[in-house]
This record gives C-alpha cells, structure tokens and sequence, in this order.
C-alpha cells in the first residue's frame, strides 16, 4: 500500500491535463480571481459535493460543509466562512442544503450522549425531544428521520437569517437571498424545501419551527415544478375535457379548476 497516495498525486495530474486540454487559460483564470454567486451550506458527507450536484465549475460556488449542516452561531468557522461571503465576495445567494437519511440527523435522534458530536448535533436532538410525540407519531424510521432532515434545513435557514452578517447585509440593502434546499442520494436529485427569505420583514414574518413540526413544508423537486408549470399553462378548455390517456395528477395545487 501506498504511504504517498501516489494514486492520489497521478489523478491530479491527469485531471489538471484534462482541464488545460478543455481549455488552456482554465487555471490562469482560476488564479486572478474567484467570483461565485452562491454560498453552500451543506452536510460533510462524501456523497454529496456542492459542485458535482449543482453542474458547476471551480470558482462558481463558496462552500462550507459540516456534519449536518449545523449553523451555530458560536462557530467562528461557518461565521468566518459567511462573513467573507457576504462582505468580500457578495454572493447572492446561501443555499443551506442538507440530505434525506443524514447519518449527523439520525444519531440526534438517539438517546446515545457524550461525544463531542452530540454537542455539535445539540439543536437538532432538542428539537427532537421537544416534539418526540409528533415525530414518532410517524412509524416508518426512514419516514421519521427524513421528516427530521428536512425540518433540520428549516431550522438552519432561520439561524443563518438571524445572524448580524446577513441582518447587516439586507440593512444596507445587499442583493442577498436564503434557500433551504434538501439533496436524496438515491436519485441525484435536489428539491426545494424553503425558506426563501431576501429581507428582515421575510424573517420575521416566517411562522416558528415549532410550528413547521406540525405542518411542514411540500419538498419540490424540479421535476415536479416543471410538470405543475405545464399543467398550469394548460387552458381552461384543454381541462375541460382531458385526454382519455392524460395522467391523473395527484397534486393539490395542480386540481383543475371546476367549468361550470
Ligand atoms: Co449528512
């Protein structure tokens, strides 16, 4: 075995090429200057590189990546991370982006304690504890923890909203919007899950995360978005009197108003 990780060393190297092929100045650029519109906020798991899911670039996206994507706003990391962000590189948008069966959420949830990782995972195991009722209300574990993961980004949004950086920012009237986003493995898919939050007035005008627990929030993924976007388009005649073959749409806000 390797003590150098040679291997590691010959990637780079062939993966350096590939990008000088695809184009020469590639690095040159890369060197003067790194421009990014987006901020992410995002779980440490390997599975999950903000780049590779979002299709972008180096230089397009700031990351910062902790177990569970935890904002504690004791953390001089994530504050130092946000501070540079939002002050030096004026990102646009902080996309806080957690996962579907995070293993950070699942060990919150159990009664296990003592670990410097408990401390970390705090926030959410209280959470927990003070709806254990509602959340164990949902009998399928996998069903439970989602439910978990999701309210988790909701509740970080509104950590990183309550921050001087960002209350500073939309004080002096910086372009700066917030977006829970939730990520499944299983599909590679990304959905949005909210907050979206450009202002001090949205903040505070967000019901509370207890009360999120009780009603939570529709995950969309683009996929659904683009087919409620289609089917919304359609006019009132063309419901009137669907196709024989048209796909029954199970969705709430896509029920076709009633022609009387
Ligand atoms: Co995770």
């Amino acid at each position: 075995m390797s003590r150098t990780l040679d291997h590691l060393f010959d990637r780079n190297v062939a993966w350096a090429h590939a990008k000088t092929d695809a184009d020469p100045h590639f690095f040159r650029r890369m060197a003067e200057q790194q421009t990014p519109r987006y901020l992410w906020i995002g779980c440490s798991d390997s599975r999950i590189t903000a780049n590779d899911v979002l299709g972008l670039e180096p230089g397009e996206v700031f990351v910062h990546r902790n177990i569970a994507n935890v904002v504690h706003t004791s953390d001089m990391n994530i504050l130092s991370v946000l501070e540079y962000a939002v002050e030096h590189l004026k990102v646009e948008h902080i996309i806080i982006c957690g996962h579907y069966g995070c293993g950070g959420v699942q060990r919150a949830l159990v009664t296990e304690r003592g670990a410097m990782l408990d401390h970390w995972l705090q926030p959410i195991s209280m959470l927990y504890r003070k709806h254990r009722a509602v959340f164990e209300a949902i009998s399928e574990h996998d069903a439970r923890l989602d439910r978990m993961c999701e309210i988790n980004i909701e509740m970080q949004v509104r950590r990183v909203a309550q921050t001087p950086i960002v209350e500073n920012a939309w004080a002096r009237g910086q372009k700066l919007n917030l977006h829970g986003w939730i990520y499944a493995i299983h599909d590679g898919l990304l959905r949005d899950l909210g907050p979206h939050l450009s202002s001090v007035a949205e903040r505070d005008a967000l019901p509370s995360i207890d009360h999120r627990v009780l009603n939570p929030n529709e995950p969309m993924s683009a996929l659904r978005r683009q087919a409620l976007d289609a089917f919304s388009s359609l006019s009132l005649d063309d419901m009137a009197s669907p196709p024989c073959c048209m796909p029954a749409l199970d969705d709430g806000a896509a029920k076709s108003p009633r022609k009387d």
